[in-house]
């Protein structure tokens, strides 16, 4: 069933934070891959928050005010090209499945819109984006411009339409979350998968397949970004992408892998051992990014400031670091010399949505946000020890990230991918059923 309420009272209450004015949302354009072929087709994620409506050519315009009303633009029916592309809703159809005030054929945008923004005080809009919608937006408002002697009032002032939605998109609705889990579900599904099926003899994108073969079959569309499955070095690059190494028996495999269900995604990062069991520096470094996540992941609650996660994270990694013997000298000076970057040189995490990393700030007037019920970012410390002189031998080439995705609720948060294993015993426990049968 389609649920059209959510994205009606997103509406709802943009229209009343815009107060007066006209707010213009178009969506992604289709892009060209190579001749006649496109890439599989991805909505704009604020035109989608706010409509649920999944074509292409299509434009969302709200008028608010004492009268708000919300008007879709959007293809016609066209049975020649449906034939060939497949269903289109047309105007009349999509305004009432999706519940807009009026619809239009998208042919009719240049029309219409200089007439939705005559005597308007303000245009909403998203400018730099895209260019040729700044420049098709700039040329509606000249229209407008042009009827000044008639009397007509072009809107004077234009506002980053991004500052009320992405504030917005901070906070997931129970739609959102709901649809959230059902990606992270079934991710944390894809990584079960992938590691009872690894080996060593396989080719990294062996275990891609898994991972992509998960994923759709339980419906997501795409994944969220093309997955990383980095065995042995490549472990320690950290966007590695070809995934077309031969896995051997010694190498950790670090897979950071998440589906996107009906326009949300999942970021998952699990590590484990090739041949089934950690061996001892793998152990060391692995325990050590877990203690760094639980400790950061504790930090994730209402009040706290974002940077309190990552701070905790930090401050057990270089504390073990210290133990380790990769770096010396006193915690605070490993942290003040940011000496641990060496060997984890990323962020804890980043907010999770409709895009993998979402929208929303995270300083407000310079300073950190602070976590709030609803809000979902991800939790992924790391530790990446590539070979150099001053480092043990022993420790050269693992690289470990352990990456949960994590809802805060009243009282601290939850961690909705925790179904994918990753304590080394319950790792190792699976790696052993799966080779048991
Ligand atoms: N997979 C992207 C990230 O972890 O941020
Ligand atoms: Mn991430
Ligand atoms: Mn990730």
């Amino acid at each position: 069933m389609r649920h059209i309420e959510p994205y009606r009272a997103r509406r709802v209450r943009l229209l009343e934070a815009m107060e007066a004015g006209v707010a213009v949302v178009p969506t992604a354009p289709e892009r060209l891959r190579n001749r006649d072929s496109d890439y599989l087709y991805r909505f704009d994620s604020y035109f989608y928050y706010l409509t649920g409506f999944p074509e292409p050519d299509a434009l969302l315009v709200l008028v608010a005010g004492s009268k708000p009303k919300s008007v879709l633009f959007c293809r016609e029916k066209n049975p020649e090209r449906e034939l060939w592309d497949g269903y289109r809703h047309g105007f009349e159809a999509a305004r009432d499945t999706f519940g807009f005030d009026e619809a239009h054929p998208i042919a009719e945008l240049d029309t219409k819109l200089p007439e939705l923004l005559a005597n308007q005080p303000t245009l909403f809009f998203a400018p730099g984006m895209d260019p040729a919608w700044d420049a098709r937006v700039m040329g509606w408002l000249n229209q407008v411009r042009a009827k000044a002697r008639m009397g007509v009032v072009a809107p004077a002032d234009i506002r980053d339409i991004r500052s009320i939605l992405d504030e917005m998109r901070l906070v997931k609705d129970e739609h959102e979350i709901a649809t959230m889990r059902r990606a992270a579900e079934l991710s944390a599904g894809a990584h079960v998968r992938a590691m009872r099926a690894a080996r060593p003899g396989m080719m990294e994108y062996e275990i891609e397949a898994e991972l992509l073969h998960e994923f759709r079959r339980h419906g997501a569309q795409f994944p969220a970004y093309w997955p990383i499955v980095a065995s042995g070095p490549n472990a320690c690059v950290l966007h590695y992408r070809e995934n077309d190494r031969l896995m051997g028996e010694g190498d950790l495999l670090l897979i950071d892998a998440g589906g996107e269900l009906d326009g949300y995604a999942a970021d998952i990062t699990r590590t484990f051992p090739v041949s089934g069991t950690f061996n001892g520096p793998q152990r060391a470094i692995y325990e050590l990014v877990l203690a760094a996540q639980t400790a950061a992941a504790a930090q994730v609650k209402p009040g706290n400031r974002w940077d309190m996660p990552h701070e905790a994270a930090v401050k057990v990694i270089a504390q073990g670091l210290i133990d380790l013997g990769l770096c010396t000298g006193t915690l605070d000076s490993v942290i003040e010399s940011e000496d641990y970057k060496r060997f984890y040189m990323h962020r804890t995490g980043h907010w999770l949505g409709l895009d993998v990393h979402d929208a929303g700030d995270y300083k407000e007037s310079g300073e950190w946000k602070l976590l709030r019920p609803g809000m979902t970012l991800t939790v992924e410390p790391g530790c990446y020890i590539r070979p150099a002189e001053n480092v043990p031998e022993e420790f050269w080439n693992i690289g470990v990230r352990i990456e949960d995705d994590a809802l805060v609720t009243e009282n601290g948060c939850e961690l909705i991918t925790a179904a994918a294993p990753k304590t080394v015993a319950d790792i190792e426990a699976l790696m052993r059923d799966a080779r048991s049968v």
